[in-house]
């Protein structure tokens, strides 16, 4: 059954009618400029054919009764009121996953949109911690099924500001604006190339015969907030000591990489190496430009190589089984590129692979990988997705 008839099924099991609306939002995968969003470079990712999936009603009442059918149908009730304090109405701590919809709900209310208690059920194809924006991805539904129900519209860049603002004020999560700009203006086919800072994104063609393949180490790990929020603060502390020098520098976006490595000394260690990634990454994804334009993708693939080791050597988020998977994949026939994608520490890697040769690089990726670690990988050949949408 598909996931789209499933949500509606289940909603009708647990609340006796069948629902009023049906909306999807997806994942993302990011192609190039990782851990820029926040320093306001530039990303590439692409919204991917996993997503969650939200079948819901009003409630009638200022309670929302929301249904995790992938953590053994787990509820959480909680209204406009309970929020605030990111209570459940019976007076717990909302749990984990709650956060992201009840953040969502607190955020719209913030900036004085309408939310109508809901009564819904949602599940979701985006694999949870695997760094493929399942937390953005289930924001982004529960945004569009908010904005269903309060008789506002807000434009998809907007819905995307209000999750990060969620993420960031409510989850606690310091992350920049990709992933929920990925999963709300994703385009079937394309990559989206986005300007954290102005905010303006195009979109932008991959060949034809050109495929990505992400690949799950099976890997999850825990305390990736606190490790993703220290980065940031890295490339912040980086900032406050260059403006000693170049006083109109607002973020790491705003230094050559020559200037950067004139300056570099000035910088402690470690600061210096997270500053040096994010300067070098924004410079690699302005010239990955021109060669996606001109389909140059065994170039583009080198720039992906380079980037992985870069999280890998200078910004450390990369991890023992991510640079496996790499280093297993890159020298694979039919593969341009390979390099671990989104936060980081465990999760996917992504790779672009020749569309002919993607049968025989899953088989032999997932059976090397498995010899080394006796781990079974996830591997799926992905498409661009259209981005959150009502679908019912
Ligand atoms: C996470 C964050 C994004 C971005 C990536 C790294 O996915 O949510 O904002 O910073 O990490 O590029």
């Amino acid at each position: 059954m598909d996931i789209f008839q499933f949500v509606i099924d289940q909603y009708e099991k647990r609340f006796g009618i069948k629902p009023d609306h049906v909306a999807r939002a997806p994942g993302r995968v990011n192609l190039l400029g990782e851990h820029v969003d926040y320093n306001d470079g530039l990303v590439l990712p692409a919204a991917i054919n996993l997503a969650t999936w939200i079948a819901f009603s009003p409630s009638g009442t200022d309670t929302s009764t929301l249904v995790a059918l992938d953590l053994e149908k787990e509820e959480s009730v909680f209204d406009s009121k309970t929020i605030q304090t990111k209570t459940s109405v019976d007076g717990h701590m909302l749990t984990d996953w709650a956060k992201y919809p009840a953040g969502m709900a607190w955020t719209l209310l913030e900036h004085g949109l309408a939310v109508k208690g809901m009564n819904a059920v949602f599940s979701s194809k985006v694999p949870r911690g695997a760094s493929l924006s399942s937390s953005a991805s289930v924001e982004m539904t529960f945004g569009i099924a908010w904005q269903a129900l309060g008789g506002w519209s807000i434009s998809p860049m907007q819905l995307a500001l209000t999750g990060q603002w969620a993420e960031n004020k409510y989850v606690g999560m310091n992350c920049g604006i990709m992933d929920q700009f990925s999963s709300a203006c994703g385009e079937k086919d394309r990559l989206l190339l986005l300007d954290c800072r102005s905010l303006e994104y195009r979109t932008l063609p991959l060949p034809e015969d050109v495929a990505i393949v992400i690949a799950d180490t099976s890997v999850r790990r825990t305390l990736v907030t606190s490790a993703y929020n220290k980065r940031r603060e890295s490339c912040e502390d980086a900032v406050i000591l260059l403006k000693k020098k170049l006083p109109n520098l607002k973020s790491l976006r705003d230094i050559s990489v020559e200037e950067f490595n004139k300056l570099s000394s000035i910088l402690p260690e470690e600061t210096r190496m997270r500053a040096q990634h994010v300067v070098n990454e924004i410079e690699r994804t302005s010239c990955a430009i021109p060669l996606l334009e001109a389909g140059d993708i065994n170039a583009f693939g080198e720039l992906m190589n380079e980037c992985h080791a870069s999280l890998r050597d200078l910004f450390g988020v990369s991890g023992t089984e991510l640079d496996l998977m790499a280093r297993l994949a890159q020298p694979l026939p039919g593969c341009y590129g390979a390099r671990q994608t989104g936060g980081g520490f465990a999760g996917c890697t992504v790779n672009l692979v020749k569309k002919e040769a993607t049968q025989e690089f899953s088989k032999r990726l997932s059976s090397l990988y498995e010899a080394q670690t006796g781990l079974h990988p996830e591997v799926y050949v992905c498409q661009a997705s259209q981005g959150a949408e009502l679908v019912k």
